[in-house]
């Protein structure tokens, strides 16, 4: 067939095939994006677990968000971006409150979406009755295994994957000096993912950090403790790659180093995608940002072993990025108004 013919078929299939029912000019053009169902339908067409999204309790009072945040052919997995942390979910020793995690443990139910819990041990947002407690290493100890117990059991069944620990290294792949590793080494990371487990044998155990997604000193370090807990016989099923980007600094190594990840036996997922820039947004950050996107997603696609990807909230309008990072923005695939920018068809490209 003749390529003029083969586009007029494609864009007639495209017409009776998905919404909406009166298709576009534009979405007849090759690499249109504006037909597809959605980024989890592209990502489970091409062969990947889910596409997600995080999101956070105040968000959802958001009508014309929800209605994105809903729909899971767009996204097919959900993080909570907050409220499993430990200072929503134990505020004070033996307290603990699920109301606003059974919220969108709840929401993603009721969407057929996957739950991705996050997490049990991290060093921010902590109560500070963890951080200013004093204590010893056998009741440091049977606090983690009481928390991540409780909690992993809490969502027994519901959730596929947890960061049982999270952001453990520093840049150079020493351990981080928190409250858990001043007190305890690095043993604290198998209390965790032992107690994770036992509470849900079924959910994947993760350990998920930052600045892990190429090659480099944190990474190795990262593949040397999942060595090490392996041989110990300690449980961990993956490792996030969180991929919290730069644009035009996304990692070249990304492929290489998820092959690294995945010889160790372990799966991979990219955890908290968004890609920033230094504000104002141009057409060329934009223009970039879409390579960007396409980039980290192709490199997923290009390796079997990473199973889905998660976007760090949507739309920059709830981005943690310009409370973070000021004069930066812009990191994700929807603006301000909730419309999709150039990164949105870079997510389709890359699959
Ligand atoms: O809950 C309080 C609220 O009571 C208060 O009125 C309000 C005023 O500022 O603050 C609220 O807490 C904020 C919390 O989000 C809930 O909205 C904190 O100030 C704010 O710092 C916190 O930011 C979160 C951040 O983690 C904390 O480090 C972001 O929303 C969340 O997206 C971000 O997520 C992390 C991942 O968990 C781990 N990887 C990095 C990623 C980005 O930092």
């Amino acid at each position: 067939m003749k390529t003029s013919a083969f586009l007029a078929s494609l864009g007639w299939l495209l017409s009776v095939t998905a919404a909406p029912a009166s298709p576009t000019i534009e979405a007849n053009l090759p690499g249109s994006t504006a037909n597809v169902a959605g980024l989890h339908a592209v990502a489970r067409q091409a062969g990947k677990l889910y596409l997600g999204t995080a999101t956070d309790n105040p968000e959802l009072t958001t009508t014309a968000y929800t209605a994105i945040l809903d729909n899971n052919q767009m996204f097919g997995q959900i993080t909570a971006a907050n409220s499993m942390k430990w200072d929503a979910t134990e505020p004070q020793r033996g307290v603990f409150t699920f109301t606003n995690g059974d919220v969108i443990a709840n929401l993603a139910q009721r969407n057929g979406q996957l739950l991705r819990g996050h997490n049990c041990v991290w060093h921010q947002q902590l109560p500070s009755w963890v951080t200013a407690g004093n204590f010893n290493a056998a009741t440091l100890t049977s606090i983690i295994q009481t928390h991540c117990s409780t909690l992993v059991g809490h969502y027994k069944g519901r959730v596929r994957t947890w960061d049982v620990v999270n952001e453990p290294l520093n840049d150079d792949g020493s351990f981080r000096q928190d409250v858990f590793f001043n007190t305890l080494g690095q043993g604290y990371i198998a209390t965790a993912l032992r107690a994770a487990k036992a509470a849900d044998p079924n959910a994947k155990v993760y350990i998920n950090d930052f600045n892990i997604e190429g090659l480099g000193a944190k990474a190795t370090a990262m593949k040397n403790l999942i060595r090490s807990l392996k041989s110990q016989g300690v449980p961990i099923d993956g490792v996030g790659l969180q991929s919290h980007f730069i644009v035009g600094e996304v990692p070249t190594t990304l492929v290489q180093n998820m092959q690294e990840f995945a010889a160790l036996g372990v799966e991979v997922a990219i955890t908290e995608l968004d890609v920033r820039m230094t504000l104002p947004e141009t057409a060329a950050l934009l223009a970039q940002q879409k390579k960007d996107f396409q980039t980290v997603v192709a490199a997923c696609q290009a390796v079997p072993q990473c199973v889905g990807i998660t976007i760090w909230d949507f739309t920059d309008r709830f981005s943690f990025v310009p409370s973070t990072f000021p004069g930066q923005g812009a990191a994700t695939p929807w603006d301000e108004n909730l419309v999709r920018k150039p990164a949105f068809d870079g997510i389709v490209a890359g699959f």
